[in-house]
């Protein structure tokens, strides 16, 4: 690499990283940049012994902050190379490593960065366009993810183990104080889902969504009526270990910005991934293909940003390395690299 990343854009850079979706809001990462290569590294003190006890919701999320830090490097014209597991012993280490210039597709990923979110409300019934289907199937074949888009006797199914899942997760009180532990105190906290995202309890039977307020008492939350035939999309991975479930992870991240980038909402769903016994049933029959992520997209109305820890509480220190560090929290109004903003 001839020309060197300047410390202010590897730390807007790596604010974009933060910004990725994580299980339960965890964001299980940390970082290091070395003034040429950025290591990430999964933090076991932010795992979920009782929905992710293999750690495989841990790695999608670092998958997802992996990506963002690849397309915010990308708008800022850089070429990057990743490897998995990373040399300094992280889970990947992704280097600059050629000036290339940018293209206004990378740019719009880039600006829809900070706009992506989790939308917990009910979707339209507007039909998503076959073209913005295909533009999500292209986002996940470029990491080798496979998404299916579910015809309605497999969303039929999917919704079925959903249900399933959702109830045995209801009954386990590991995964009630868990989640509990992930959606309470939130004034100052900068992790977790405030009650702010919940979305509305779902009055509409058919569709099973994780109820992050399931320690409130009906009076404290709204309801509303959900889509009856949500729009279901399913992401799989050729293999199932560490490095496919990071693949997944950055497959599912440029998923939901080119959703973002189309207008279109999305919300991931995996509880039936998360009961082993259940996860089985939603393989694809040959065995070789396994499923990491159940996503509900559709046209929903804007939601409120999650929170997001501060670069400095993510960051390793990296000796000789002292990143910008005076935006302590991640603004998600802000663009975190130039590209067109888009209002949802
Ligand atoms: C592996 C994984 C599983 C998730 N499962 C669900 C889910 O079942 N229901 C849900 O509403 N959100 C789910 N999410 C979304 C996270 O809760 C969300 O990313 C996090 O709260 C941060 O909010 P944001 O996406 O709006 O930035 C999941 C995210 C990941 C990465």
């Amino acid at each position: 690499m001839n020309e060197r990343l300047s410390d202010r854009t590897a730390a807007a850079c790596l604010r974009a990283a933060v910004a990725a979706p994580s299980i339960h809001n965890t964001q299980p990462w940390r970082f290091r940049f070395d003034g040429t290569a950025f290591d990430l590294f999964t933090d076991p003190r932010r795992a979920l012994g009782a929905i992710d006890p293999d750690g495989r919701g841990l790695h999608i999320s670092i998958g997802a902050a992996a990506c963002n830090l690849r397309v915010a490097l990308a708008a800022e014209g850089w070429a990057t190379r990743i490897e998995r597991p990373g040399p300094g012993g992280g889970a990947a280490r992704i280097t600059p490593v050629a000036r290339l210039g940018t293209s206004p597709a990378t740019l719009a990923l880039a600006g829809a960065i900070a706009r992506r979110r989790t939308n917990r409300e009910p979707f339209s019934d507007a039909a998503v366009p076959a073209a913005v289907l295909d533009a999500l199937r292209r986002a996940a074949a470029a990491d080798g993810i496979r998404l299916v888009v579910l015809d309605p006797v497999r969303r039929g199914a999917v919704l079925a183990l959903t249900g399933a899942a959702d109830a045995w997760q209801r009954a386990d009180p590991r995964y009630r104080s868990e989640l509990a532990a992930w959606t309470t105190g939130h004034a100052e906290r900068r992790d977790g889902v405030p009650a702010t995202v919940f979305g509305p309890r779902s009055t509409t039977s058919a569709i099973a969504l994780r109820d992050f307020g399931l320690q409130l008492t009906g009076a404290d939350r709204d309801t509303a009526r959900f889509e009856t035939h949500p729009r279901l999309v399913v992401l799989h991975s050729r293999g199932d270990d560490p490095g496919r479930w990071l693949d997944a992870g950055r497959a599912l991240e440029r998923v939901l910005l080119t959703a973002a980038v189309h207008g279109l909402a999305a919300q991931p769903m995996t509880q039936a991934l998360e009961v082993a016994h259940l996860r089985r049933l939603l393989a694809p029959p040959g065995g070789r293909w396994f499923p990491q992520m159940i996503l509900r997209v559709g046209y929903g109305r804007p939601v409120s940003a999650g929170p997001r820890r501060p670069l400095r509480d993510v960051l390793l220190n990296a000796p000789g390395v002292a990143l910008p560090l005076r935006s302590t929290a991640f603004s998600r109004g802000e663009p975190v690299a130039a590209g067109r903003r888009h209002q949802r």
